[in-house]
């Protein structure tokens, strides 16, 4: 089934959204599907490397020859992650809450018949992506983010990608207009360093190419 570039690398993926409940029976949560995440997770499988998939509530089969831990919350995705480690590759595709509600009820929250309405307190996740990322010892040799955009998507990316301190990010527009979210196709800016040397532009493909065209700069990566 074709060569294995990654063959006796380990790879950790993120995808889908987080679920963060407000009491039993409502949630936060945003509009990814985890097709890109799953995607590469069964890119890297494919080319030999040992996967594990950590995925939010999704609505995908699981990727063949893939191990998928399920996670509901951010604070679960970054437990599961965690005891991931150490890895060669990680891969954050997710799109995670970054807030979940402060104090969730116990008990469905009732409406009090007055119109009062209910109040919702935030507390900040914690960033997946940055805790690996500056993780040592244990820090992956590779770590790669996506940053989602609506506008600004470049310069954004540059400044998330030195903030949170990983490799490279993969610069996606998730305006609208665009069906980044929940589509099958998506246009990547790649960035790999703290200049434009190194950026790729990847053209609008299908998810199922954008994961075969990374894994193919991973073993590239690897191989150099
Ligand atoms: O799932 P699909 O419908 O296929 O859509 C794909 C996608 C648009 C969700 C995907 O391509 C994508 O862009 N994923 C990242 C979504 C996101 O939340 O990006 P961000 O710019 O908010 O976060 C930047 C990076 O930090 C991401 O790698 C994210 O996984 C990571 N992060 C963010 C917040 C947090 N608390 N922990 C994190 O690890």
């Amino acid at each position: 089934d074709g060569p294995k570039p990654l063959a006796g690398k380990k790879a950790v993926v993120t995808s889908g959204p987080t679920h963060e409940p407000i009491d039993p029976v409502r949630y936060i949560a945003n509009r990814s599907s985890g097709k890109q995440g799953h995607a590469i997770a069964a890119e890297l499988a494919r080319a030999g490397a040992d996967v594990t998939l950590v995925s939010g509530p999704v609505n995908l089969p699981d990727p063949v020859g893939v191990n998928v831990v399920r996670v509901e919350t951010a604070r679960d995705m970054l437990a599961s992650v965690q005891a991931q480690m150490p890895a060669d590759i990680a891969i954050f595709a997710a799109a995670v809450a970054d807030w979940r509600v402060k104090d969730q009820a116990g008990q469905k929250i009732k409406k009090t018949g007055d119109g009062a309405l209910p109040v919702l307190q935030f507390a900040e996740n914690p960033d997946i992506l940055a805790t690996i990322s500056q993780s040592s010892p244990t820090r992956p040799a590779l770590v790669v983010g996506f940053a989602a955009e609506t506008e600004n998507v470049v310069e954004h990316a540059r400044a998330k990608r030195a903030r949170k301190g990983c490799d490279w990010i993969l610069a996606n527009n998730v305006a609208p207009d665009t069906g980044t979210f929940g589509g099958e196709d998506n246009e990547i800016h790649l960035i790999a360093g703290n200049d434009t040397t190194g950026d790729e532009v990847w053209p609008r493909q299908s998810k199922v190419a954008v994961a075969r065209t990374l894994v193919a700069r991973i073993a590239r990566h690897f191989d150099t």
